[in-house]
């Protein structure tokens, strides 16, 4: 059976440690020459597309990046059709979808023989929380993933994609996680990607923002409107306006806190100018981390072969 990376849920504390090693180990290996990668993207992106694309090269591979447009996922063939032609062509298969069902029917599919990677999906975002726990413990580790324990993050705003991976990474690691999210915009259980049902997880859910952030070291937020979400921007925008990411909010988070964002940012929005451009802000370590962990996830596959 191939390795994947489709949640941080689905791999064990072992596969999670191999893959943040792997991440930072130098880059001398040629893990992918001769291989490729297919990337396929429903859905628009910037740096995960840049993270991959580069991320791959340097393991001496090549991509080839297919479009919703192009491929037309279950409108021009179906899920299943395309998992197998990308099963017969390719080494592994990265795909930004809509629908995160698509990665299950594409295993059962192509027996679980094709690797696959989730480059977001409506319920989880596993290599940018491998970037964000990359990043985080750079700050407050020296870069060891091992010692994030006690360690208090605050997630503030649209509890998405994004925080469910990125919470569930971080409690597994041991630290501790706040949602601060208004009625109707958090986590809820039941996902594949689901940080409520760990065991003893140090999650705790709040509807108040300054009670979120209270004596945070890290504070995080996402888009308050995400991808297909597009119609409801009126009423997130008039929903979400107590939880912006601004300075007084982050006057309450613990001295030194840092802020991080997944990015693309709404400034003006989910976070001020101010905040993102200030000095607490790690985004453009985040974003140079995604190739890092891109890395990490690849050579954890390559290695289970
Ligand atoms: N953070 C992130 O996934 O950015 P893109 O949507 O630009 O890839
Ligand atoms: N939650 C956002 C993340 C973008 C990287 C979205 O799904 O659009």
């Amino acid at each position: 059976m191939s390795r994947h990376v489709v949640t941080i849920s689905e791999l064990g504390d072992d596969d999670l440690r191999a893959i943040l090693e792997a991440a930072r180990a130098p880059l001398d290996d040629a893990l992918l020459a001769g291989q490729g990668v297919a990337l396929v993207f429903e859905r628009p992106s910037l740096r995960t597309r840049a993270a991959s694309s580069t991320a791959v090269q340097e393991l001496g591979g090549y991509v080839t990046f297919f479009s919703d447009d192009e491929i037309g996922l279950d409108t021009r063939e179906s899920a299943e059709d395309v998992g197998r032609t990308i099963d017969a062509l390719y080494a592994v298969c990265a795909m930004r979808v809509r629908h995160h069902a698509v990665f299950g029917r594409i295993r059962s599919a192509t027996k679980d023989r094709l690797s696959l990677i989730n480059l977001l999906s409506d319920v989880a975002h596993p290599t940018q929380a491998i970037a964000d726990v990359l990043t985080i413990a750079d700050h407050f580790a020296g870069g060891d993933a091992s010692q994030l324990a006690g360690l208090r993050v605050a997630y503030v705003g649209d509890a998405t994609n994004v925080t469910r991976s990125l919470a569930v990474a971080l409690t597994r690691l041991g630290a501790e996680v706040v949602v601060g999210a208004p009625e109707g915009y958090q986590l809820t259980a039941g996902t594949d990607e689901d940080p409520l049902a760990i065991d003893g997880a140090r999650l705790r859910l709040t509807a108040s923002p300054t009670e979120a952030v209270r004596g945070a070291d890290v504070v995080y937020t996402d888009a308050w409107v995400s991808m297909g979400f597009e119609e409801e921007t009126k009423r997130r925008r008039k929903d979400l306006a107590d939880f912006r990411v601004d300075g007084s909010l982050l006057d309450g988070a613990a001295p030194g806190a840092v802020v991080l964002h997944c990015l693309p940012a709404h400034r003006g929005d989910e976070i001020t100018d101010d905040v993102l451009d200030g000095p607490a802000s790690l985004v453009w370590q985040q974003v140079a981390h995604r190739r890092s962990a891109m890395v990490g996830a690849l050579r954890w596959i390559k290695d289970g072969e």
